[in-house]
């Protein structure tokens, strides 16, 4: 099936112009043309340079994501149970983007069918091919999609890889219908995620700009465009000893792991919500809403936050 049939949203990452297809993607507003390549489109826009490292990192890692990382049976269940979280409450009707999917989590699901992946590195979405047909090489920061053509953005551990992740909050608003929700997750920025961090920064599997982030960053991004709904913490002890199995795989050499794995989970979902303790953790999910002006009168939203 053509590529603007099965993702109708496509649009031109530079001017938003609406594409016309032939043996690739035209852009007739600009004068653009974009290449597609085993039926995925490569909509990047001209900065590409600022990326180039990103993309190398990720193309190398991405084997391992497939084959550990969401193969190993107590990372795959410690990953769906994260997803999990980030789904709970969130309306899944209609169009779903999964910005930065990797090869991709929400593949397989009863709602696999209605979701785009995006993503810059090619070799990510060579995996995330074997799952779906929906699938752009794009970047966050300047997403080839129409305005206002998404129900739902995901996003998860993605901010924390990007030089301007202001921008792509923004391109996420532009993106979404109005009262469409987003939800993020990204590493925080605590005690525990600290010092990791910074040998993590000394290895070859991240890029200068991989970092932590903070409840207070994150909100400054999204408070311009968003109602931000909740935001919660998770990642203690599960997180590291379940969750990356291609870089740090301790577990292994457990016994019972079934019913430790069980426990650890146990424990990570009582840590997330004990008073102090909760806010030190590796992760943080934030959910929010874009205004739908139109159902409140033309007023502004006033800022609910639920810190859970
Ligand atoms: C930590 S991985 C997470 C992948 C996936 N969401 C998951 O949870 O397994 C971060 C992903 O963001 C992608 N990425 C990094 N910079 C990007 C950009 N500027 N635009 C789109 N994707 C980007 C990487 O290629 C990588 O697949
Ligand atoms: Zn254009």
């Amino acid at each position: 099936m053509r590529v603007l049939k099965r993702i109708p949203e496509l649009a031109c990452p530079i001017c938003k112009g609406d594409l016309e297809e032939s043996e690739c993607l035209l852009c007739p507003a600009c004068g653009r043309s974009y290449e597609i390549h085993d039926g995925i489109p490569f909509l990047l826009g001209d900065d590409r340079g600022t990326f180039a490292e990103e993309i190398a990192i990720q193309d190398r890692v991405a084997g391992e994501y497939e084959e550990k990382r969401y193969q190993v049976a107590y990372s795959r269940r410690y990953h769906d149970w994260w997803t999990g979280r980030m789904l709970a409450g969130v309306n899944r009707e209609g169009r779903i983007l999964d910005n930065g999917c990797g090869i991709g989590v929400l593949f397989k699901r009863d709602f696999s069918d209605r979701v785009v992946g995006l993503d810059i590195s090619s070799q990510m979405l060579k995996r995330a091919a074997k799952r779906s047909d929906q699938l752009v090489l794009g970047n966050s920061q300047e997403l080839p999609l129409k305005d206002a053509s998404f129900d739902l953005v995901f996003s998860r551990s993605l901010l924390h890889h990007l030089p301007r992740p202001e921008l792509a909050v923004a391109e996420m608003h532009r993106v979404l219908r109005p009262g469409g929700e987003v939800v993020l997750a990204d590493t925080h920025s605590s005690i525990i995620s600290a010092l990791p961090r910074i040998l993590a920064r000394k290895g070859e599997r991240f890029s200068g700009v991989h970092r932590n982030l903070t409840r207070k960053v994150i909100s400054s991004w999204l408070e311009p465009y968003f109602q931000i709904r909740e935001v919660s913490y998770f990642g203690y002890l599960a997180y590291p000893l379940l969750g990356f199995p291609d870089f740090l795989d301790l577990f292994r050499y457990i016994p019972a792991k079934p019913l430790l794995e069980t426990a650890l989970i146990f424990v990570d979902e009582v840590l997330s919500r004990t008073p102090l303790i909760r806010t030190q953790s590796w992760g943080i999910i934030v959910k929010a809403v874009k205004p739908d002006l139109r159902s409140n009168g033309g007023t502004t939203f006033r800022r609910e936050e639920a810190a859970l």
